[in-house]
């Protein structure tokens, strides 16, 4: 038997990146597009796990059926206040992510390099409508800043998020690689297993 989840995003990238992360669960996910639900959600909290609730509970109810939304950001140490939950909004939402390099290599050129450590962060909400239930994962990953982009891999700061381990950036590492070891795989690994129990469903 196969359910349907709504994956809660407009965003290309993290569609591409969820349906390769969760490919074994008995759920077929549609996105927002597929299925023409155009509503305009808030991001009001300064938690990604409360922001990811509120998307995954909004879209549920809007479109009847089970909804996963996906709140995530870069958390840059020495900006502790720019990035974070407000990554995407950083210089305005439709600044080309070259000019957010260069805001951001400007502000930690006075940082000594082995300050300029970073993280980022994923939370993932899905909600059930049949239940009201919402079950939540996390999932980070270390990293530095580099002032130069490198690699062509992924998406918006991947080329300046720099991981000691593999001597690259995560723009350098491929999707399989990325996959395993992200933010977003960790959190999707974690939902996968919730996911894998129809149960939920009440
Ligand atoms: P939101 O979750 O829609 O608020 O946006 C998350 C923002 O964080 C994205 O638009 C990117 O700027 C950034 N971000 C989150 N995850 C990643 C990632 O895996 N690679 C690069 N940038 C990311």
């Amino acid at each position: 038997m196969t359910y349907t989840l709504l994956f809660a995003t407009s965003n290309a990238d993290k569609v591409r990146e969820m349906r390769g992360l969760l490919s074994a669960i008995p759920f077929t996910i549609i996105t927002l597009a597929e299925i023409g639900l155009e509503i305009d959600v808030e991001e009001p909290y300064t938690t990604f796990a409360e922001n990811a609730a509120h998307k995954a509970s909004v879209y549920a109810a809007a479109a009847h059926i089970p909804a996963l939304a996906d709140d995530s950001g870069l958390i840059i140490d020495a900006m502790p206040d720019e990035l974070g939950v407000y990554s995407a909004r950083f210089c305005g939402y439709s600044t080309p992510y070259p000019a957010r390099f260069q805001k951001i290599a400007e502000k930690l050129a006075a940082i000594p390099e082995e300050k300029r450590t970073a993280r980022y962060w994923c939370a993932l909400a899905l909600h059930i409508p049949q239940t009201g239930k919402v079950y939540l994962t996390e999932g980070s990953i270390e990293g530095m800043i580099v002032l130069e982009p490198r690699g062509v891999y992924g998406f918006g700061y991947d080329p300046i998020f720099y991981i000691p381990e593999f001597h690259a950036t995560l723009a350098e590492l491929t999707p399989e690689i990325k996959a395993q070891i992200s933010h977003r795989g960790v959190a999707a690994f974690k939902m996968a297993e919730i996911l894998r129990n129809p149960e939920i469903l009440g």
